[in-house]
């Protein structure tokens, strides 16, 4: 017996399949996966380039736990600039990742026993998060019936009142590829004030966006910079997961808040890391063009493909990089399916209820993975499912 003894509270946290499924693709030879939740391109040369220069030139050191103020600046006008959201660099906290910033967010929100209301099918930390820091978890339901949108009605219901401080949204979102309109924004920034609740907005996905939909930061609406929290990320939009940089901002009370945490969790985001961000922010953006023209294209191809083959059904993503098809009809359970699709097929996917109990009946398919490994995916599901009895 180890003598080790583990937290009840890291004991009843989820354990995610998405390991367990990692390891038999890897063990086994000659699968195909649409499993990734990262892009699959190399991190742009310029900002390699930089950073290494950086490296060389010593910058090694811890950087201040808020970020570095050249990053800071470039943030907060980016933030001006593209999304519309009026704050200074003291209103930016540089993180370890969006998903660092989370965590944060969440320390500096809520206390245990109050409620933060989730999107479910959602991105698989949220949850998580507020399950270790004793709170309450509130799923918001999104459903297929609705193409995935968020309903108010569905929020109003999911509240408990009074006991609630946090709303999570994310946009584009991760599993299903909705984008939020503006009027949604709207209405959830009314609900927000009428409910007097913070929103974290998870904006991970904002560049990755197809058919001239357009990205809009809830920070932006009237009346809303003093209760959103922005949380973006390098990670998608330049194709830098591992340098793990990402970044918050919103009311300077609450980003100071964060700072003081930030020294007791990471000290501060890789000094290394912020300058790569300085360089991707600063450079060329036709790195960014080009793969999101790629991804496009493999959107098109792999809702094309899903749709024609009998029994799945996929609404039509708008953003980030998933599909999200249903797949009921195989009349198997997502975990099962997600399994048998690796053992018969040779495919790796996400099972949909690792997003949340909504994402039952669902499968999740990246398609950042290249063009031509989606078509060998897809050629090897059809003939697999084609085996399977349909229900209606
Ligand atoms: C919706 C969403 N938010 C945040 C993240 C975390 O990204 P990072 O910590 O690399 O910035 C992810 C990663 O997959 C995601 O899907």
């Amino acid at each position: 017996m180890a003598d080790v003894e583990i937290s009840e509270r890291e004991e009843q946290l989820p354990v995610s399949t998405i390991g367990e499924l990692i390891k038999i693709a890897e063990e086994k030879e000659g699968i195909v996966s649409l499993g990734p939740g990262e892009p699959d391109f190399g991190s742009p040369k310029n900002i390699i380039d930089f950073a290494c220069r950086k490296l060389k030139e010593g910058f090694t050191h811890y950087s201040p736990p808020g970020g570095r103020s050249e990053l800071k600046e470039a943030v907060a006008k980016k933030l001006r600039r593209d999304n519309k959201i009026r704050v200074s660099p003291d209103q930016v906290i540089i993180t370890c990742g969006s998903t660092e910033a989370i965590l944060l967010n969440l320390i500096c929100t809520i206390d245990p026993g109050e409620g933060v209301l989730i999107p479910d099918p959602g991105f698989l930390a949220y949850k998580p998060a507020v399950e270790i820091l004793n709170g309450m978890p509130l799923c918001i339901p999104h459903q297929e019936k609705d193409g995935f949108q968020f309903k108010i009605e569905e929020a109003e219901s999911a509240i408990v009142p009074e006991k609630t401080k946090v709303m999570i949204i994310n946009t584009p979102s991760n599993p299903t590829g909705v984008v939020f309109k503006k009027k949604t924004l709207e209405e959830i920034a009314d609900f927000a004030c009428e409910y007097d609740l913070c929103v974290i907005s998870d904006e991970a996905y904002e560049k990755l966006i197809y058919d001239g939909e357009k990205h809009v930061s809830i920070g932006s609406l009237n009346g809303m910079e003093e209760r959103v929290l922005t949380l973006q990320s390098f990670s998608k939009t330049y194709a830098m997961p591992g340098f793990r940089v990402g970044y918050a901002a919103g009311p300077e009370e609450a980003i100071n808040a964060m700072k003081k945490v930030h020294i007791y969790s990471s000290i501060c985001a890789p000094t290394v890391s912020q300058l790569a961000a300085l360089e991707a922010l600063g450079g060329s953006q036709a790195c960014v063009k080009k793969m999101v023209k790629e991804y496009d294209r493999r959107r098109k191809l792999i809702i094309k493909r899903l749709n024609e083959i009998p029994g799945f059904s996929c609404v039509k993503p708008k953003g980030a990089f998933y599909a999200f098809p249903n797949i009921e009809r195989f009349g198997m359970k997502s975990l099962k399916f997600s399994r048998w699709l690796i053992e018969k097929a040779g495919v790796a996917t996400v099972p949909g209820t690792e997003f949340g109990r909504r994402g039952e009946g669902h499968i999740r398919c990246s398609y950042a993975t290249s063009y031509e490994k989606i078509g060998i995916a897809l050629d090897r599901i059809e003939k697999t499912t084609k085996k399977l009895k349909l229900g209606r």
